[in-house]
């Protein structure tokens, strides 16, 4: 589908972004597109700046220079109302989950509803509903976040990532601490979004597996730079000397 979606209105842009902390210099010059519709997969070493990366694109950190830009807006520069609207349009699962231990699971899911909607009551807990089905624990929902395992908050994490049907969604790691049957679920539901919704997104991920099933496009970030960016068959078939030793000898 390259050449097709390569017509493509671009949906996320950074361009030679630089930001660094004290210091430590964490992005030197990271750029790329993100087309409608598609997937793009960002694998690096632990430590290299993909949440960091993730944080600028929904206006959580603010690049030191160099412009990142969704939707043709620069995102520093949005007032706070602005920046609002966005991310209305955006899904965000954290890494860490992030869910808060106060509230419990259906709660949780409810919140960007409560905050970006004025939905009524029962039409919130039905779409939260919904959308716990989809991630597999729809008996979840009265729990606390303490009462569950890791794996069950990464897809709690998930669901309120896409209650309100965002375009655009940006995943951080979510296969992390699922198992692998759970993992081809979760893989395979973020493929639909993207065929049947045409969601736009980034995925941060380790596993080759899931990078495969998911991702039109595949980036490596090393040394704060993006070093090869390629559909996955290409991207795995590079002869790139520091991704090929970040892949390992299985992968080839
Ligand atoms: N808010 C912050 N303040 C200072 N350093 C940070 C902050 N966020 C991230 N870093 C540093 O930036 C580097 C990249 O972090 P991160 O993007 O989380 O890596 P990863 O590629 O594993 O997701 C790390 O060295 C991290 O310690
Ligand atoms: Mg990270």
């Amino acid at each position: 589908m390259a050449g097709e979606a390569n017509e493509r209105r671009v949906v996320i842009r950074l361009k030679d972004v630089h930001k660094s902390f004290g210091s430590q210099q964490v992005l030197k010059g990271m750029s790329f597109d993100v087309r409608d519709g598609t997937t793009l997969g960002i694998m690096g070493p632990s430590g290299t700046g993909k949440s960091v990366l993730l944080r600028h694109v929904i206006g959580l950190m603010r690049q030191d220079s160099g412009s990142v830009q969704v939707e043709g807006q620069e995102v520093a520069d949005l007032s706070r109302k602005d920046l609002a609207e966005l991310r209305k349009k955006m899904g965000y699962l954290f890494q860490e989950g992030a869910l808060i231990n106060w509230l419990t699971v259906t709660e949780n899911v409810a919140l960007p509803l409560r905050e970006n909607t004025k939905l009524p009551e029962d039409e919130i807990l039905d779409l939260v509903h919904r959308k716990l089905e989809l991630v597999g624990i729809p008996d979840a929902g009265e729990k606390m976040p303490s009462e569950i395992s890791g794996g069950m908050k990464k897809r709690v994490g998930l669901a309120r990532a896409m209650v309100t049907d965002p375009e655009i969604i940006l995943y951080d790691e979510p296969n992390a601490g699922l198992d692998p049957e759970i993992s081809r679920n979760i893989n395979a539901l973020m493929r639909e979004l993207s065929d049947r919704l045409g969601v736009t997104s980034i995925v941060v991920e380790h596993r080759v597996e899931c990078i495969k099933t998911v991702c039109d496009e595949v980036l490596f970030l090393d040394e704060g730079r993006a070093v090869v960016q390629a559909p996955p068959e290409e991207f795995f078939a590079s002869d790139h000397p520091r991704l090929r030793r970040f892949l390992g000898p299985e992968s080839a």
